[in-house]
C-alpha cells in the first residue's frame, strides 16, 4: 500500500516507519490516522508470516511529532456529535492498533513529541530519545484534554506522574521522560540511530513467536494479583514451553546451538 503522510520502509524483517507531514511538525489529522490504522493492519499481517519482526516509528523533519492537528481538532465544532464521536474513536483505534502490534515497536523521538505524540511513544514498547527532545502532554494549554492517549500514556507513567503532566500540560525533558517510565534511552543526537540499531539487534536474537506472546500478557497480567494472575501466566508458560519455538530455544541452549530465528 502507498501512503501519502507515511513512509513505510521494509528492510530484511525491520519495518521503518517515518511520518511525513514535517511542514505541520508530523502532526495527524483525519487521513494520517486512517493510514496508520491501515498500516498497523499490515504490519500485523506481515507479523503473523515472520516478514516483519522489528518495527521502528520516527518522524521527518525537524520533530517527531506534534500531537493532533490543531487545525483538524478545531474544525470538529462543524460535525454532528456522532460525527465527532466517530471521528474520535477513530483515533482511539488508531492507538491501539500500534499498541497491539505482536512485534516490538521502538519509538525513535527526536525533537519533540508532544500531546498525541506523547501518546504515541507510550504506545511504543520501546523510546529511545536524543538528549534535547522535549515531551508533553500539553492538551489543557489548548483547552482540551489528553483522553484518548490516556490509558496509554497511564500504562506508562502511572497516576502520580499524570497528575502533574497531563494538568500543568507543561513541557518537560527527556531525562525526566526517562525517570518516569516514558523513554528507556536518553542519548545525544548523534547517537540517536545507533542507539535503535542495538535494541533492534537485541529482538532479533529473541523467538519473534515468545516477543509475541510475552508482550500479549503484560496488559493481561498488569493490575491482577499474583494468585488471579496465575492461570494466565501458568498457562502461558505450559503452552510456550511446548511449543516449537520453545523447544527449539530450550534444545539449542542445552546443546549448545544457535535458534534458527537468531539473526
Ligand atoms: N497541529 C497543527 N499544526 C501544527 C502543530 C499541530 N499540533 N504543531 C505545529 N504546527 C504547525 C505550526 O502552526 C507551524 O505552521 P506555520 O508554518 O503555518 O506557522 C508549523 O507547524 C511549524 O511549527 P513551529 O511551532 O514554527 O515549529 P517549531 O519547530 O519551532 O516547534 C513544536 C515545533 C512541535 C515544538 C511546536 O510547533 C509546538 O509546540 N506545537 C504544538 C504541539 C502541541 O501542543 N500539540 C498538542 C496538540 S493536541
Amino acid at each position: 500500500m502507498t501512503y501519502t503522510h507515511l513512509i513505510s520502509q521494509r528492510a530484511a524483517t525491520v519495518e521503518r516507519l517515518t511520518l511525513n507531514r514535517p511542514e505541520v511538525r508530523n502532526a495527524f489529522n483525519e487521513h494520517v490516522i486512517a493510514e496508520l490504522t491501515a498500516w498497523a493492519g499490515e504490519v500485523r499481517a506481515a507479523a503473523s508470516r515472520h516478514e516483519v519482526r522489528v518495527v521502528v516509528i520516527a518522524g521527518a523533519g525537524k520533530t517527531f511529532c506534534a500531537g493532533a492537528d490543531v487545525t483538524w481538532m478545531a474544525k470538529t465544532v462543524h460535525y454532528s456529535e456522532a460525527e465527532n464521536l466517530r471521528d474520535a474513536t477513530a483515533m482511539s483505534r488508531m492507538f491501539s492498533a500500534i499498541d497491539e502490534l505482536p512485534v516490538p515497536v521502538i519509538g525513535r523521538i527526536h525533537g519533540a513529541a508532544l500531546g498525541g505524540g506523547a501518546g504515541l511513544a507510550a504506545v511504543c514498547d520501546v523510546v529511545v530519545a536524543d538528549d534535547q527532545a522535549l515531551f508533553g502532554f500539553t492538551e489543557v494549554k489548548l483547552g482540551i484534554i489528553p483522553a484518548v492517549i490516556s490509558p496509554f500514556a497511564l500504562a506508562k507513567i502511572g497516576r502520580s506522574a499524570a497528575r502533574e503532566l497531563f494538568l500543568t500540560g507543561a513541557r518537560f525533558s527527556a531525562a525526566r521522560a526517562r525517570d518516569i517510565g516514558l523513554v528507556h534511552a536518553v542519548v545525544p543526537a548523534a547517537d540517536l540511530d545507533a542507539a535503535v540499531t542495538t535494541y533492534i539487534d537485541e529482538f532479533q536474537t529473541a523467538g519473534p513467536d515468545a516477543i509475541a506472546a510475552a508482550k500479549a500478557l503484560i496488559p493481561k497480567v498488569w493490575g491482577r494479583s499474583p494468585a488471579d494472575a496465575a492461570p494466565i501466566t501458568s498457562a502461558a508458560i505450559a503452552e510456550r514451553r511446548v511449543s516449537p519455538e520453545g523447544q527449539e530455544g530450550l534444545r539449542a541452549f542445552l546443546d549448545k546451538n544457535t535458534p534458527g530465528w537468531h539473526r
